[in-house]
């Protein structure tokens, strides 16, 4: 029968081994081996997981929690324990917790991924494998200019990662332009400056991109920009929903107020879509990966809740993304060494993250004032 294994701590040093066992025998009997079974298994002890009312879990805890001979705050671990596992879902109330290979077991799954084609958009690329070094006046700099310009100067093949946020058309006013033009005019501009980042991008590099669709416009960014760079030959690795909690507009615009004539959607989110040239493979040497497992088991899963930016104000700017943000997308991403690039580094969010995790990186901003924040955000972290 499968099961899925659990090790628990049911022993301290404040419990007799006799105590435990009782605790344990106590707590079997009011399950069908079917459901779960705690084990001793050599010097340890494990649950066999399979499926479990929660309800009952949590009623059979605290019936066994009224009896003095039996340990409380042990019981409330295993309950912890239990509770924390994430299930395949539901089967009639229980939670299951094994068998989603054989529920979705697909047979020559290989045959069918070869006949519908992976990635079939990707057909015909023809990348340069061959890597080229960041020339040193470009190495841990942040540069004031246009992107498409600057990015210009740089070899083929030569940046890791890309991790961005480009100015997303909704009249924010920045420093060196009122971020408002004709849809086509921004689009156009900001491919120009995608097909550098792809150029400068290496075989295996990551481009992440930060997008909040401008809704009232009703204009999916977030489409428009992925489908270009399915057309530019990258693979489409995925997508991550970063949830801020925060409406993308006022609360109370409705739209047509409680009637189908024309709701209006709200969002308290915002996309990252991920990009990989070549190859989904990143060369890398394992000592260079720096991301724990607990945060790697928590970022695969793609949708991050992290609170918006609260200094924006301090730094002078109305769309700063938080540190945390660029801090996963880097890790995730990125070994230990590579070089971080983001050409539109606003007050240099992406650097002073790459940097304090020892990445190298290149910050592009078409304002001087912009740019100045940023350097000096790196310098105070040099002297932290
Ligand atoms: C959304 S903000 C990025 C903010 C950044 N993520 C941060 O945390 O500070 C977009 C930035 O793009 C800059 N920008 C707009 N057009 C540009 C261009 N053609 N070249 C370089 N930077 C540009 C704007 O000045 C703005 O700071």
């Amino acid at each position: 029968m499968l099961y899925r294994v659990v090790p628990l701590t049911l022993t301290s040093s404040q419990v007799s081994e006799d105590s435990t066992e009782l605790l344990v025998d106590e707590f079997n009997s009011r399950f069908n081996s079917n459901e779960l079974l705690i084990v001793k298994n050599n010097d340890h002890y494990e649950v066999r997981l399979r499926e479990v009312v929660i309800k009952q879990l949590e009623m059979v805890v605290a019936e066994l929690q009224k009896e003095e001979r039996l340990n409380s705050s042990i019981l409330s671990n295993v309950l912890s324990e239990i509770k924390s596992q994430s299930s395949y879902g539901l089967s009639g109330k229980k939670r299951v917790y094994v068998g989603y290979n054989e529920e979705r077991k697909i047979e020559g799954r290989k045959q069918k991924e070869a006949r519908r084609g992976r990635h079939f958009y990707t057909n015909g690329a023809e990348f340069d494998e061959q890597s080229n070094d960041v020339p040193a006046p470009y190495t841990n700099r942040i540069l004031c200019g246009d992107s498409e310009s600057v990015l210009a100067n740089l070899p083929d093949n030569c940046v890791d990662l890309i991790f961005t946020s480009p100015p997303y058309n909704f009249g924010l006013g920045y420093d060196a332009q009122e971020d408002s033009d004709q849809w086509q005019n921004y689009f156009d501009k900001l491919f120009a400056i995608l097909d550098e980042c792809v150029r400068v991008l290496k075989h295996g590099g990551r481009l992440a991109i930060n997008i909040q669709p401008l809704y009232s416009d009703y204009i999916p960014s977030h489409h428009i920009i992925s489908k270009k760079l399915m057309e530019s030959k990258l693979i489409w690795k995925g997508e991550i929903l970063w949830e801020k909690n925060n409406y993308n507009c006022k609360y109370t615009a409705w739209g047509s107020w409680k009637s189908p004539s024309n709701p209006y959607l709200k969002y308290t989110w915002e996309f990252i879509e991920v990009f990989c040239k070549g190859t989904l493979q990143k060369a890398g040497n394992r000592d260079d990966a720096d991301i724990s497992a607990d945060d790697f088991k928590k970022w695969v899963v793609g949708k991050w809740s992290i609170a918006p930016e609260k200094n924006m104000k301090a730094f002078e700017h109305p769309a700063v993304f938080p540190e945390e943000l660029a801090r996963r997308v880097i890790q995730l991403f990125s070994f230990k060494g590579d070089t971080v690039l983001d050409p539109f580094v606003g007050v240099g969010t992406t650097c002073v993250v790459a940097k304090k995790l020892g990445r190298g990186f290149l910050g592009i901003d078409n304002s001087e004032k912009y740019c100045e924040t940023a350097r000096s955000r790196l310098e105070e972290q040099l002297t932290l």
